[in-house]
Formats: C-alpha cells, structure tokens, sequence
C-alpha cells in the first residue's frame, strides 16, 4: 500500500489526468522478449491501479492478472475490464507486490508501472521495499520470464517536472523512497534478472496534456495525478502555489514555465527497464 498517497480519494480522479503512457515499449518487449509468443503469455499487472495499463496490453496476451492493494483501484480497474473480466482473460484481485498471492513459476511477464516509490519495508524502507518486490517477481516468474518495470530516476525526478523544484522537501522524501539507478540494476542482477534495455521515451508525460497547466497544483484533483504532492508540507505547498499565482499576475507564467519545462525534454519523465529471468 501507498503510506503517504491518498489512492481512496485518488481512486476517483486518477484517469483525469493519467492514462498508460508509452506502453508501446512493453508491447515491443512482449513480442521480442517473452519466452512465448506474446499471444500465449500470461502477465502480471503488479499495482495495476485504474488499470490503464492492463486495459491496453491485454488484448496481446493470453491472459492478464491484476493485483493491487487499493479496493478503490481495484474497483475501477473491473469496471474499466468488465469484459475481459467477464470472458475469463483477465483475473483482478487485491495483494500485495511484497507477498503476491501467486505460485511460483506462475508467469510469463510481469510488469510495474510506477509503484516502486510507494513501496516501504524495515529501515531502510524504500531500497529494502524494491528489493522485496523484486525478489517476489524473480518467484513468481517462469525461468526465461520478462520483468518490465516503468519508474522515475532521480534525475528525472530532479529534471523532468517543471514543478518539482518548488516543493524541495517533497522532491527529496520522493527520492530517497527510489534507488538509484545503479543501485537498482544491482537489485535486479543479484534477484537473477538480465537487464536486457532501458528507455527513456522522451514524449512520455505523466499527466498527459494536464501537465503543463500551470494552475494545477491549487486542484486537488490534479494534484493527485501525481503523488510527490502527497509529499508536500503545507507550507511548501502554499508557498508553491503563492509563486505560482504571481507568476500568472505579472504575466510572467508562460515563459517560467517553458523554462522550468525545458530540461524535461532532454532528460524524460520516466524510465522504462526490460529485464529476463536467468
Ligand atoms: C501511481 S499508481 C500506478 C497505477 C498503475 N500501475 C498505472 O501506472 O496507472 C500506484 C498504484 O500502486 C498501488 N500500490 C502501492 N503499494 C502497493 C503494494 N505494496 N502492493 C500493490 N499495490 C500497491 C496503489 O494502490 C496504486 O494503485
């Protein structure tokens, strides 16, 4: 579960502003890199959410399991798949990415779309957290199986939102719940995966065309596009906002913002990691 996100009230407004960007990567890993043909394959969604993800994928495969740990979610996520939930090709449940409810050797693919940052467990809760997850797919996978995990690094965090940098102490607490990039690739080495690629799909944007819309941040329902403003302190959160309307007063907004957005298009908003199952 989220500790820190509120995906209850979340759950509501999520596909306002999200929907399964670049998931034309995981289609293109699913037809080079599953053990089987990718119409043979059974997948696991890990923290499918709304399941905008599983929605557009699982017309390619056998089979698509869900599980997230909201009911929220999860009750969007079956509305949203009635019908494959109905045909029998899709199976939802609720569980965990740290104890899936699964058997091993169970899956062909697996994939997380950014949850990794949610995760906690023991002290160092965040690294332990993707270690745990990691290990539960490295089980749940078949030998040769396909593990495909969507996140943001550090410096994407840092570079890539044009409204990170305003709420500092959120920016830090997000990422120090994330290992860093070398880090996590050990993780996957040690857990016997293959890195196979990484990707950075530079037009991919998290809140899709809601993101550039400078007066986000003072709704709550744009702000629960992305949950670094679950982060936030209150008041690093006004002072976010205050900086913002000033900026719209002065008529100075849109050129703050082409300039806060810039290094995005360089750097990207999310990494997407292809790994295999020794
Ligand atoms: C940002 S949303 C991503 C949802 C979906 N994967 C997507 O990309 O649209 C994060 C999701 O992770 C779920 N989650 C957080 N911790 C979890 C855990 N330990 N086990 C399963 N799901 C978890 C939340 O309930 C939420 O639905």
């Amino acid at each position: 579960m989220s500790v820190f996100h509120n995906y209850t009230y979340g759950a509501d407004v999520y596909d306002q502003t999200r929907k399964a960007e670049a998931f034309e990567i995981w289609l293109g890993a699913l037809q080079r890199f599953a053990p089987v043909p990718a119409s043979e394959v059974r997948l696991l969604d890990a923290g499918c959410g709304t399941g905008n993800y599983a929605e557009v994928l699982h017309p390619f495969v056998r089979h698509l399991n869900g599980v997230d740990f909201n009911p929220k979610m999860l009750a969007k996520a079956k509305a949203k798949l009635s019908q494959g939930v109905e045909a029998g090709s899709i199976t939802l449940e609720q569980g965990s990415l740290l104890s899936f409810p699964f058997e091993a050797d169970t899956f062909d693919a697996v994939m997380i779309n950014q949850v990794l940052h949610h995760l906690e467990t023991g002290k160092d809760f965040a690294r332990n957290g993707h270690r745990a997850a990691v290990n539960e797919v490295a089980r749940v996978l078949k030998p040769g199986g396909l593990f495909m995990i969507n996140a943001c690094s550090h410096r994407q965090l840092r570079d890539g939102f044009w409204y990170n940098h305003l709420i500092p102490t959120a920016l830090d607490t997000v990422c120090a719940r994330i290992a860093p990039t070398t880090m996590f690739a050990q993780m996957l080495n040690e857990a016997g995966f293959e890195i196979t690629a990484r990707h950075v799909p530079l037009n991919a944007i998290m809140q899709g065309d809601a993101y550039l819309d400078i007066s986000g941040p003072h709704r709550p329902e744009w702000r629960a596009g992305d949950s670094i403003w679950s982060l936030a302190p209150d008041k690093e959160m006004g002072g976010a906002c205050h900086t913002l309307s000033a900026l719209v007063s002065s008529g100075q907004a849109e050129s703050w913002l082409a300039t806060h957005d810039a290094p995005r298009i360089h750097v990207g908003q999310m990494t997407f990691w292809i790994a295999v199952k020794n």
